[in-house]
């Protein structure tokens, strides 16, 4: 990671403006702001805001577990592992800052469930202190874990956090969550639902001026494990969620005030009126779409997205090939997409054979949703590190 300041700085030198870039950011920035921040950290921001820094990594899992803030220090906990590998020390950072690197832990429970080697040495714990002028609790503190090998970056768990960040609303049932992300742990629903609100507002900060939004959709919201950061930390926005799930919305409607909750049918048209959102988020729905489907609702959200409004959707990309069956590999490599796998999650609430467990290749993304969409990044393992994030503008 280094090695890019290194250069940047190299090139600086060479062009003679690293000492005038030096004295500038000691005259203005330092003036205007109480706390110093390192050049270097500041190159490093820099860089990462102008994609310089964005690195390809292998397939890898891995999730926080806890990130819990008492009296001035944050304890992070969690795991995570690259199939294949065997991690060396995790390197920690707080708002791009280097705050220590330590060991793996033992994490059996992690290796009985996904028997890949690498998998025991898997887990991390790290208190940090959040320094008094650290900004804690009005604004958002950047955490990134990046697992290394042999001093190189392998892996990297990201998220914004606060520790204020969960709203005061209700807590869904087991079974809605079970459903949805397929875990009963409201501690789960907590964390995913925060590193999912910090990909998806990243993404949209970066592509969107986001305080000119008026109108977001949650297309596939479940139980709002996501709508809620929205409908918490973007009030002037107006949030809607949909779902094919009644229970799902119901409970969203009774106890998510604020928010627009609409059952919709497994097939379009919606009500919704043309042109009608500037910003549609979806986690985890063209996951389970058929082909077909996919493209129906590609069509549909066309309709109702205003011109320049923006589509963010996860897909079950290439880093998941790993862990998907031969057939199911083969399918992929042969046609670009593998629908075939039925998924039992939504027996009794989706058509029959309506709800699969869908993957899908970067290059077939790319070209069957640019059909619809023009595609403005496509973040491999970008979606709660699991599934790609594919942003996309209505031109
Ligand atoms: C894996 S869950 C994810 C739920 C939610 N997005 C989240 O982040 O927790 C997929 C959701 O998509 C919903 N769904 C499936 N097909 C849909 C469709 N055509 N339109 C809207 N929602 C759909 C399911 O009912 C389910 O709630």
């Amino acid at each position: 990671m280094n090695t890019h300041i290194d250069r940047l700085k190299r090139l600086l030198i060479k062009l003679r403006i690293y000492r005038p870039i030096g004295w500038i950011y000691r005259r203005i920035w330092l003036r205007e702001r109480r706390e110093p921040v390192h050049l270097s950290t500041l190159l490093n921001l820099l860089l990462r805001r102008f994609g310089f820094m964005t690195k390809k990594y292998p397939p890898f899992r891995g999730y926080f577990e806890h990130l819990d803030y008492s009296q001035g220090v944050l304890s992070i906990s969690g795991w995570m592992f690259v199939p294949g590998l065997v991690l060396d020390e995790f390197h920690i950072e707080l708002n791009r800052v280097h705050i220590g690197t330590i060991k793996p832990q033992e994490r059996k429970d992690v290796e009985k469930r996904l028997p890949f080697r690498g998998a025991r040495l898997s887990g991390f714990h790290v208190e940090a202190r959040l320094s008094e002028s650290e900004p804690t609790m009005s604004n958002w503190v950047d955490v990134d874990i990046f697992g290394l090998v042999k001093a190189k970056e392998a892996a990297r768990l990201s998220t914004m956090y606060r520790p204020d960040y969960r709203d005061s609303w209700a807590e869904p049932p087991a079974r809605l969550m079970q459903r949805t992300i397929a875990s009963e742990k409201t501690s789960f629903y907590w964390l995913l639902g925060l590193q999912s609100f910090s990909e998806y507002y990243k993404s949209i900060e970066r592509h969107y001026d986001v305080k000119k939004a008026k109108r977001l959709l949650d297309w596939g919201c479940g139980c709002g494990r996501m709508a809620r950061f929205f409908l918490k930390h973007l009030r002037y926005l107006e949030v809607h969620g949909c779902d094919i799930d009644r229970e799902q919305i119901e409970w969203c409607a009774s106890n998510l005030p604020k928010g627009q909750f609409a059952v919709i049918a497994p097939f379009p048209p919606t009500r919704y009126a043309d042109d009608m959102f500037d910003l549609v988020i979806s986690w985890s729905v063209f996951t389970h779409l058929q082909r077909e489907h996919q493209l129906d609702w590609l069509r549909e959200m066309r309709r109702i997205i205003a011109p320049g409004g923006l589509l963010l959707a996860s897909v079950s990309g290439e880093s998941l090939m790993k862990f998907a069956s031969p057939e199911a590999q083969r399918e992929m490599l042969k046609n670009g997409i593998s629908d075939r796998r039925l998924d039992r999650a939504l027996d009794g609430i989706a058509p029959a054979g309506y709800y699969r467990g869908t993957l899908q290749r970067k290059s077939y993304t790319c070209r069957e949703f640019s059909q619809y969409f023009r595609i403005v990044d496509y973040l491999e393992q970008g979606a709660t590190s699991s599934q790609d994030l594919v942003v996309m503008r209505k031109e």
